[in-house]
């Protein structure tokens, strides 16, 4: 057993869920140390019939019962569920929160006695390959052991430096699973235009981004310039598409749209 505390999971929607399918078969935690909270009892009783967890009636019972606690509710739901209850963290208590859009300065703000962690998963985490961010206030080195025991059996989990650095996380692997949908959708029309049924097209393509990423992935030691390279002979048919990717500015429109996504973010923390 990696983690010897019992947590305590506040909104058990699609992200609580996936943590808790993960720490649960990967066995980092018992079902008995995983407690859990919900604004209405649907989610809740799901989560008790799957994994064994226990389920808790309401937030001020779950912030008693558990050392860690895990805020798993949207943004514009944090302030109804923390507010009314924050006295009533302990003293050191952690408190790790998957808001997407509020800071920790924010959360400091509103639980000033406790130690807090940002985290930051993205949906491959449902199936283990997740790329997860996290950012400790201070240093704290056995929150980040509790956060990297918690947070591993769902994929490659790593620190950040900064807000700042978190943002550029939230972005490219947690938005940005969202952008290489947007991607792959391209590829599918454009194939489906020669010819191919919808079910063929959309294997096509997922075979392709699933191939390009795990040669990528196994090859660590060749940079991705190289591994290009060896798919484009000079003047052949890749070289022309990269060429006019290139006229085209697919770079510059890509990185317009992580911008724009970037300051969406920074209005939501306000
Ligand atoms: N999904 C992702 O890929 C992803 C990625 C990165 C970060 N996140 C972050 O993870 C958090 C959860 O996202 P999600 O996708 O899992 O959302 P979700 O499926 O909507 O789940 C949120 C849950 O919180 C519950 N809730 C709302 N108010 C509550 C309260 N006062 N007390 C207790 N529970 C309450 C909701 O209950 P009801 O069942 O009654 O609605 C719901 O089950 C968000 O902050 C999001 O920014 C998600």
């Amino acid at each position: 057993m990696a983690v010897p505390y019992k947590i305590g999971f506040m909104g058990m929607g699609n992200m609580a869920q996936t943590i808790v399918k993960g720490l649960v078969e990967s066995k980092t935690l018992s079902p008995s140390q995983i407690f859990a909270s919900n604004r209405t009892p649907g989610k809740l009783v799901k989560a008790v019939d799957l994994w064994g967890i226990k389920s808790l009636p309401n937030n001020e019972e779950l912030v008693e019962a558990c050392e860690i606690v895990i805020l798993a509710m949207k943004p514009q739901d944090f302030a109804v569920a923390i507010d009314p209850i924050a006295s009533l963290f302990y003293e050191k208590q952690i408190v790790i929160s998957l808001a997407a859009g509020i800071t920790t300065a924010a959360l400091q703000k509103k639980l000033p006695q406790c130690r807090i962690a940002r985290v930051i998963p993205n949906t491959p985490s449902t199936i283990n390959r997740g790329v997860i961010g996290y950012l400790v206030d201070e240093i704290d080195l056995g929150l980040e052991i509790v956060v990297e025991d918690l947070f591993k059996p769902l994929g490659f989990v790593l620190p950040t430096e900064d807000e700042d650095q978190l943002e550029g996380l939230l972005i490219s692997c947690s938005s940005g699973t969202g952008f290489v949908f947007e991607l792959m959708t391209y590829f599918q029309d454009w194939v489906e235009e020669r010819g191919f049924d919808p079910i063929t097209a959309r294997k096509m393509v997922v075979e392709t981004f699933a191939g390009a990423s795990l040669l990528a992935s196994q090859q660590r030691e060749t940079s991705l310039e190289d591994l290009q390279s060896k798919v484009t002979s000079k003047k052949g048919v890749t070289a022309a598409g990269l060429e006019s990717m290139r006229e085209l500015e697919v770079e510059r429109l890509l990185r317009y749209s992580f911008e724009k996504a970037a300051l969406r973010n920074q209005e939501l923390a306000k």
